[in-house]
């Protein structure tokens, strides 16, 4: 049985997401998608919002399962039986960061093969970080996030 790990912040979960979570399940058997709860990042979404957000998306996918992680990918993943990390890559700008961690979490795990989805050309401009600022301006995210994502970027910008 071949078992993955998505790692990230999904902070929001992005159509970009979507789709590489969406290929990446035909390459594996199951998938597990891991929201990482130790980085350094200033989040909109609380974690458990963000599991959230991925679990009511892929309801009807059993082959796979949600999860947050703290310490080590590589550990998480050799916990969990997962023999691959998958990675989107959207523009070079993304290559330096990810040559840099897929080497390291070789370095650490030599088990452990990171396998890099290339973004299709339809999210190649979509992150999370954006998708933040796009709905605290109020812009139209429509497409670029699943709906329901959508929904509770609105509902989080009228709260605050
Ligand atoms: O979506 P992101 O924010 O680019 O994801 C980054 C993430 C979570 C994959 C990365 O920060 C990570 O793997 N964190 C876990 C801690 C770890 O293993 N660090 C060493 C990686 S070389």
């Amino acid at each position: 049985m071949r078992r993955a790990v998505y790692p990230g912040s999904f902070d929001p979960m992005t159509n970009g997401h979507v789709n590489i979570i969406e290929r990446a399940l035909e390459q594996c058997d199951h998938l597990i998608v891991a929201v990482a709860r130790n980085i350094s990042k200033t989040a909109m979404f609380s974690f458990d919002e963000r599991l959230e957000m991925i679990r009511e998306h892929f309801v009807d996918e059993p082959r796979l399962s949600v999860a947050s992680f703290e310490g080590l990918l590589v550990d998480f993943a050799a916990n969990n039986n997962c023999q691959a990390v998958i990675r989107g890559l959207r523009a070079i700008a993304d290559f330096e960061y990810e040559y840099q961690m897929a080497n390291m979490n070789r370095k650490l795990n030599p088990n452990i093969e990171t396998i890099f989805l290339m973004a299709d050309p339809n999210n190649f401009y979509v992150s999370s970080r954006l998708v933040k600022e796009v709905a605290i301006l109020g812009g139209d995210l429509h497409g670029v996030v699943p709906d329901a994502v959508r929904d509770r970027l609105v509902q989080k910008v009228q709260s605050r």
